[in-house]
């Protein structure tokens, strides 16, 4: 099928993203969320982050606009019913995805795919709510979308989208590398909890012993606190209930308290971090 508008539900941290790059990419953009105020805050940090880069000088002023006018923002799923291919960023729960893929498949035309971003949930299992489980995907885009190389499947879109995809073989929790991130942000909690090193030098640690681009407070804090929690509940839970995988005490504190990075810019380092300012 030839894709010419791709449907984008949710339009929080990663679906302003996505809506971003598939417009800029040439695609035209429906994106649902569920309160105006949500697609209009989506909108505006996409003409933010579009007009620091014509600030930059990596794009003119004619191609931000037209990328802009190609995104078109709704709170209404029938909005969707004419779209090509649909990208799934809602909340990282596995009712609501059920939910939405089940609006999704009475909606669209039927060979329609659509992808989850999910970043741990079983996609076999958000496929078999809807009547097309074989054209449901799992597309993982990473945060910042628009500058992350990195997406799972669906690996002919993401060329196309200007991303380099690797094929994961098997629906296994968490894919590649949440499963190889995780034990990271796990360890480093531990290691804080025991008083053995502060969270800034863990991640300089980090950052010079191991070459990492940003520490893995610093990683939490961009990407959310919340879904680092969520994500290690879930393998713990998946995962034969392997103590490896418990969330640490301090983590569902953090969580409890509010201090959710990204959403909040109180996180471990307790500031917004300069890539989630940007
Ligand atoms: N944050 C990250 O770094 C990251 C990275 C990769 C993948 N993901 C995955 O992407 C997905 C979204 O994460 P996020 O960080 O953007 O979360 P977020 O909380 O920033 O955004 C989720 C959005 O979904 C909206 N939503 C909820 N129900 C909806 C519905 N029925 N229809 C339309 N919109 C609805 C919410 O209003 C919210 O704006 C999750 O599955 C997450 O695991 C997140």
């Amino acid at each position: 099928m030839d894709i010419k508008t791709i449907g984008v539900v949710g339009a929080g941290t990663m679906g302003n993203g996505i809506a971003q790059i598939a417009a800029q990419a040439g695609y035209n953009v429906v994106m649902r969320d569920i309160e105006e105020k949500i697609v209009a805050n989506a909108i505006r940090n996409i003409d933010k982050f579009l007009a620091k880069s014509v600030e930059k000088g990596k794009i003119t002023a004619e191609a931000k606009d037209a990328t802009v006018s190609r995104i078109k923002g709704t709170t209404k799923m029938e909005d969707l019913k004419d779209v090509d291919y649909v990208v799934e960023a809602v909340f990282e729960d596995m009712e609501v995805k059920k939910k939405v893929f089940k609006e999704l498949d009475a909606l669209l035309k039927k060979d329609v795919i659509v992808a989850t971003n999910t970043s741990s949930l079983s996609i076999t299992e958000i496929a078999g709510t809807t009547g097309r489980p074989g054209r449901v995907v799992g597309m993982h885009f990473f945060n910042p979308a628009p500058l992350m190389k990195l997406v799972k499947v669906a690996m002919e879109l993401s060329r196309k989208l200007g991303k380099e995809p690797i094929e994961v073989k098997i629906d296994i929790p968490c894919f590649v590398v949440n499963r190889l991130m995780m034990p990271h942000f796990i360890e480093a909690i531990q290691l804080l909890e025991q008083g053995i090193a502060s969270a800034e030098d863990i991640d300089k640690a980090a950052k010079l012993g191991l070459n990492y681009p940003m520490g893995p407070f610093e990683l939490m804090d961009l990407t959310g606190i919340d879904i680092a929690y969520h994500v290690a509940e879930y393998l713990h839970k998946e995962l034969n209930k392997e103590l490896k995988w418990v969330p640490p005490r301090l983590l569902k504190d953090m969580v409890k308290a509010g201090k959710l990075g990204r959403k909040t810019g109180a996180g471990w380092l307790g500031q917004y971090t300069d890539t989630v300012k940007k």
